[in-house]
């Protein structure tokens, strides 16, 4: 497969508002790209669609039914295509199973897995008419079962697998599939998952977005940031699933309170 050049290409990527998705804005814009801006927080998305340059922006809760087809509606309506899509929206919450709102944990669901299945549904024909392609952005997550983060794992596993399994069937028709699979990462994701679910030191998502982007233009099906990260994910693969299960539980199980210090 050639290299893929982004310059003059149409990057529909959601979640652009913050985090990795709004990294993946500002690099494809230095890249030459044209962009459609998703995400709910319509005055962000503005305000980087301005400062960027040639970016449309769409508004919209992912989470909620019908939202692609109001996604796919609103790109019509603008007269646009799309030649990549960045499916990047997602979100976790660390806490035990139990302990974390049924309401929260649908909505999950429905934004990491449900939502992504849709988008890359609804724009696949115009993906496939440019010989274009889809990054998915997964996690290491994937890797294992996640213990007090069990909704959030099997999601981006899936995602993993979806992911893969679309790539085999796509490259015959020039179009790249990657799953993109960051460890822990510098962005606003804690405030909504809380501190805990941090595993490692955080990466820069400059560098997450970067190594996802040459991937996807090298045609692969996944990569994963870091190299301890690519460590751990091949390591899982050589034990019990059982056991692997056990060991991820200790990791993440919650950490007893420090005594308090008299002062
Ligand atoms: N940060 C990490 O350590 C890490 C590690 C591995 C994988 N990831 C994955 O990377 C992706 C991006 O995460 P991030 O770290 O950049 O998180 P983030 O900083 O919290 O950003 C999440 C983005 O998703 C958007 N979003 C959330 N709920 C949405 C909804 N219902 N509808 C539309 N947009 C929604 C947010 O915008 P609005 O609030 O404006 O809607 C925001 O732009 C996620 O899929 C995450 O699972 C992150």
């Amino acid at each position: 497969m050639n290299s893929y050049d982004f310059r003059g290409k149409r990057v529909l990527i959601t979640g652009a508002s913050m985090g990795i998705g709004e990294r993946f804005a500002r690099i494809l814009a230095a890249r030459g790209a044209k962009l459609i801006l998703v995400a709910r927080s319509k005055d962000k998305l503005e305000a980087l669609a301005r400062e960027l340059g040639d970016a449309a922006v769409i508004a919209e809760d992912l989470a909620a039914p019908g939202s692609a087809e109001r996604v796919l509606a609103q790109v019509r309506a603008l007269g646009l295509t799309v030649d990549v899509l960045v499916n990047n929206a997602g979100f976790g919450k660390y806490g035990s199973f139990d302990d974390v709102p049924l309401d929260e944990l649908r909505s999950m669901v429905d934004l990491n897995v449900r939502s992504l299945v849709e988008m890359t549904h609804e724009f696949m024909p115009m993906l496939v008419a440019n010989r274009g392609g889809v990054i998915q952005v997964a996690s290491t997550a994937a890797f294992q079962p996640v213990p007090y983060m069990a909704v959030y794992g099997a999601s981006k596993a899936f995602v993993l697998s979806f992911s893969e399994a679309l790539w085999a069937e796509y490259r015959p028709r020039g179009v790249r599939v990657l799953a993109l699979c960051p460890g822990a990462t510098e962005t606003p994701f804690f405030a909504r998952a809380g501190e805990a679910a941090a595993f490692g030191a955080k990466a820069s998502p400059d560098a997450v977005v970067a190594l996802g982007l040459d991937a996807f233009s090298a045609g692969r099906a996944s990569v994963i940031h870091g190299a301890g990260n690519n460590m751990v994910a091949a390591i899982n693969r050589l034990f019990p699933r059982a056991m692997v299960a056990k060991i991820s539980a200790r990791l993440m199980q919650p950490k007893p309170a420090l005594p308090a210090v008299a002062s």
